[in-house]
């Protein structure tokens, strides 16, 4: 059976310029190729997770302008269920994207719509509280992901938080969350501790498990009283990663929402963002539930 899996957060349309190098401030460069796809971390997290199995209702904001429209559709068309996301007066988020040769990325991320989401609907909050596991991340406002945090704590909904873009949080988010994962930056950033291991530790006396992301270097777990446990990555040859880590999310999120152990689970969606970095886009180049058994070598 298909776990059902909310998420509330952002949806951006990602205008995206592929250029061999990123330009210095000051510098202007010619690069190859312009496109326009959807993502916004949110959305990203809702069709990974949709394309790894699960039924997903998406609780967001877009604008009423033609971004709007698309990004509706698109989600649609991953089929994610849309009857929670507003559309709401303005524009629609935009992410502004550069991506380089070597796949790395540089974004700016105007909200628009997304900053609309201050509080939750009671339609909002029956959805949470019907689902096996929440996922969020912070490119809408605090309040609605801690209101978002609260209905799922008082439910019982496990909630799996990416702490991204990087920013302090409210002691009563991480109170609220079962699931803390960030990438190591964003795990430098809210401990000052550079060494992963170390940040994840300390981030344990905040929230009861934490995955700290380490891009080609894999991932590392860490939870109250247990050994910290490394998992790999597979050695690809990555061309786009925008939206690694949200596919990473989604794919963890449907993987312990079917009962895996933490350990699989990791080595399953981190197939599962290895497929991704090999092509463009954020929410285009995530995989389905049989591309990621088949690259993982076992099924979620
Ligand atoms: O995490 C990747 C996402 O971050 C992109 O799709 C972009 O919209 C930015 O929000
Ligand atoms: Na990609």
């Amino acid at each position: 059976t298909r776990p059902h899996i909310a998420v509330l957060g952002s949806t951006n349309m990602d205008l995206v310029a592929y250029v061999a190098k990123a330009p210095q401030r000051g510098e202007t460069v010619t690069g190859r190729e312009f496109r326009t796809l959807p993502g916004g971390k949110g959305a990203n997290q809702a069709v990974a997770a949709a394309r790894a199995g699960a039924t997903v209702a998406m609780i967001g904001a877009v604008g009423n302008d033609a971004f709007g429209t698309q990004l509706r559709s698109a989600l649609d068309h991953s089929g994610v269920d849309t009857d929670l996301l507003r559309t709401v007066e303005g524009p629609s988020g935009t992410a502004h994207i550069v991506v380089d040769d070597d796949g790395g990325n540089a974004i700016v991320v105007i909200p628009g719509a997304n900053a609309t989401l201050t509080a939750l609907s009671a339609g909002d909050r029956a959805e949470i509280a019907s689902a096996a596991a929440l996922l969020l991340q912070l490119e809408v406002p605090l309040e609605g992901v801690l209101a978002a945090a609260r209905t799922a704590r008082e439910h019982g909904v496990r909630t799996i938080l990416t702490p991204a873009p990087a920013q302090p949080l409210p002691p009563e988010l991480l109170a609220a969350t079962d699931l803390l994962l960030p990438n190591e930056h964003e795990a430098a950033a809210l401990t000052g501790i550079t060494d992963p291991a170390a940040a994840a530790r300390a981030l344990l006396s905040q929230v009861p498990e934490v995955v700290v992301t380490l891009g080609a270097a894999g991932s590392l777990y860490a939870a109250r009283g247990a050994e910290p446990v490394t998992v790999p990555a597979r050695r690809v040859t990555a061309v786009d990663t925008t939206g690694a880590g949200d596919t990473f999310a989604g794919a963890l999120a449907v993987a312990l929402c079917k009962g895996n152990s933490v350990p699989d689970a990791l080595s399953w969606a981190s197939a599962a963002s290895a497929l991704s970095v090999q092509r463009t886009g954020a929410a285009t180049s995530m995989p389905y539930r049989a591309e990621i058994d088949a690259e993982a070598g076992a099924s979620a």
